[in-house]
């Protein structure tokens, strides 16, 4: 691992710079291949992340890896963290403060990967990085901000209960690595939102 995020990690499993740390098990820190071309990111751990410390490995997570397979893709090949690191109480919303606090080692471990994609699960990951609402409305969409792409699909627990959003969810993910083929080809990519213009 990069010596780099070694260090944001053990910052993560030490950090008390918000309430969630009096009532978490383990934080849990972003974890994958640092030299991966996309970073997943969801919202915020729950039980079984919060009991191991390690994110998506709970029913979610089956979820993710299993999209990820239809893609041809393993999970050690990819990144994948939360915008919050530690489990809010009853898996409630992380609120706009925790959210800020923690966004600190997000930045840090986009800093230190520089993905090609940062691909957003879900309206909590949404409204953090990108101030947006309404994911099912833009899920599919390769979003540019500042110098970055971000696409845009469902939170997996969104898919574990509706049979159609698993589709979708199948469905992004092989556009994402479809996305990602052609950036490394240096292809073209249409940009559907450009929010820095
Ligand atoms: N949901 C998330 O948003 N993140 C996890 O790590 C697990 C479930
Ligand atoms: Fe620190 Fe983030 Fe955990 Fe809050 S949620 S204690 S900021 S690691």
């Amino acid at each position: 691992m990069s010596q780099k995020l070694q260090v944001i990690k053990q910052n993560v499993i030490e950090c008390v710079k918000c309430d969630l740390c009096e009532t978490r098990t383990n934080s849990v820190p972003g974890k994958g291949n640092f030299k991966s071309n996309v970073i997943f990111v969801g919202e915020a751990p729950g039980r079984s992340e919060d009991e191991n410390g390690e994110p998506f490995i709970g029913i979610a997570g089956k979820k993710l890896s299993t999209a990820l397979e239809e893609a041809g893709i393993s999970r050690e090949e990819v990144y994948i963290t939360n915008v919050v690191k530690c489990r809010p109480p009853k898996n409630r919303v992380p609120t706009t403060t925790e959210r800020e606090t923690c966004k600190e080692y997000l930045k840090q471990e986009i800093s230190v990967i520089k993905p090609k994609i940062i691909c957003i699960l879900g309206n909590t990951a949404f409204n953090s990085l990108l101030g947006g609402s309404e994911i099912t409305k833009f899920r599919g969409k390769l979003v540019q901000k500042d110098n970055q792409l971000y696409f845009l699909t469902v939170h997996p627990a969104a898919t574990i209960y509706n049979q159609e959003l698993i589709k979708v969810l199948n469905k992004d993910i092989m556009k994402l690595f479809h996305l990602i083929t052609e950036l490394k080809n240096k292809k073209y990519v249409k940009i559907d939102i450009d929010y820095s213009s």
